[in-house]
């Protein structure tokens, strides 16, 4: 591809996270330092948001995610696809297809394990053979597990000589709110898994996303209502865990295992200490047991759906976005039994303020940063951009990853 014109295409632009990228971009980048353009499958909303955002001289490509020809003749443009274009097992399969096979790097927000598993068997090969990297999970999940993992393994290697073999991750705290395209991508999955047995089973392997002929056994904790000696607090399940660990688990094998072959992780909320932390940590068990079911049932997953989550399009307002926040707590073990804590923090609501502002730097990161001799294939933040990306967050995305002294 010589005729390339733009470092990134944004694709679902016109999403409810999309928008809140591409003003974001537009702060970022509106000095010219990426050239950049917009995508989607509506010429009417694109120009809107344009209009809405103010943007000159910024491109709108308008490609729907079924038709194969208009991505390829996207994708021919550009030296990134980034996509919010979602759920990504309804819309996603045609772009990762033609970024695999075309050699454009590609991003994206997906938290679908079982979308992840069918893409990187699909189109691995070709993602090898053309050199794109592809790059899932760039948002809230999994970019602050896997990041935050990543630099407390350095940490305890500078500071005792070797990586941790059990980490668990405390959520201290985390403040904002769903959008109907995340509650849309949960309520799919459900829907798969009630129809598929071996898809139920899969979901139960914590190694999932692993490469064909991981090895890794290590039986994983799972979280339950309890109290944590370590954090002194009650804990709870957290609804994030599952994908997050699973892309961990994939950076550990793309590492050579580097975390050890038997490492083991787990990440919890925290519910506070005493009584009323144990009230806490039950009502949050019970509530995400109780959604969960109420999602596989089909009457109350209709009611749900149609009367209580927000709709595809919606989501926290700009007040919920500027006012949220979220601090999470790294707690190493290293086989020695040596201890290590890190933090990672991160301004705006995790999910779309903080999210849109990760996502673009991790497309930023491959568009700039990385060394055109990396191999193509289906990488994790960590493994494929780590301190790099690191770098970005905490100078252009309101993050910080720091080791808090014993
Ligand atoms: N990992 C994370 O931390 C994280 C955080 C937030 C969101 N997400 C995920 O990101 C995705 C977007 O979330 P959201 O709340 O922004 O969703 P949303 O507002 O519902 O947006 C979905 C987008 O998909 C587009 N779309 C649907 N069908 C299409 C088609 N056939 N061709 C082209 N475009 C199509 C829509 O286009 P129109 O605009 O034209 O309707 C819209 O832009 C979801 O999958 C969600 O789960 C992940």
């Amino acid at each position: 591809m010589t005729d390339q014109t733009f470092d990134i295409i944004v694709y679902g632009a016109t999403s409810f996270v999309g928008q809140i990228m591409t003003r974001y971009m537009h702060e970022q980048f509106g000095d010219g330092s990426i050239k950049w353009a917009i995508a989607g499958r509506s010429q009417s909303k694109l120009k809107q948001l344009s209009a809405d955002i103010g943007l000159s001289g910024i491109e709108m490509l308008v490609a729907d995610a079924s038709d194969e020809t208009a991505l390829q003749a996207m994708c021919a443009r550009t030296k990134v696809v980034v996509s919010t274009v979602g759920p990504y097992a309804l819309y996603g399969d045609t772009l990762v297809k033609v970024c695999a096979a075309s050699g454009t790097h590609y991003c994206d927000l997906t938290g679908e394990p079982q979308w992840i598993r069918r893409m990187q068997a699909r189109h691995e090969d070709a993602a090898r053979a053309s050199g794109a990297w592809i790059v899932h999970c760039c948002g809230f999940d999994s970019i602050p597990s896997d990041l935050g993992v990543h630099f407390l393994q350095q940490q305890a290697t500078k500071k005792f000589g070797q990586t941790c073999n059990r980490i668990n991750m405390r959520v201290a705290k985390i403040k904002g709110g769903a959008s109907g395209g995340t509650i849309a991508s949960m309520i799919n999955m459900v829907k798969e898994a009630s129809g598929d047995a071996g898809l139920r089973q899969e979901l139960k392997d914590p190694y999932s996303l692993c490469p064909p002929g991981h090895g890794f056994t290590a039986r994983q904790p799972e979280v339950t209502m309890a109290y944590d000696e370590a954090y002194k607090s009650w804990i709870a399940p957290f609804i994030m865990a599952a994908i997050n660990a699973r892309v961990v688990h994939r950076s550990n094998a793309l590492s050579h295992n580097s975390y050890g072959a038997g490492f083991l992780y787990e990440e919890a909320m925290v519910a506070g200490e005493g009584a009323s932390g144990k009230r806490a940590a039950r009502a949050i068990s019970w509530g995400m047991t109780g959604a969960m079911i109420g999602l596989a049932l089909p009457p109350t997953r209709w009611l749900l759906e149609n009367l209580v989550l927000p709709k595809p399009g919606e989501g926290p307002s700009e007040k919920q976005q500027l006012e949220g926040e979220y601090d999470l707590v790294f707690l190493g073990t290293t086989p020695r039994g040596d201890k290590i804590r890190c933090r990672v923090t991160g301004d705006r609501d995790p999910g779309y303020g903080s999210t849109a502002k990760m996502l673009a730097q991790a497309a930023a990161c491959l568009a700039k940063d990385l060394p055109g001799s990396t191999p193509g294939g289906f990488w994790t933040p960590a493994t494929l951009m780590g301190d790099k990306l690191i770098a970005r967050l905490e100078a252009h995305a309101g993050l910080s990853f720091e080791l808090v002294e014993a």
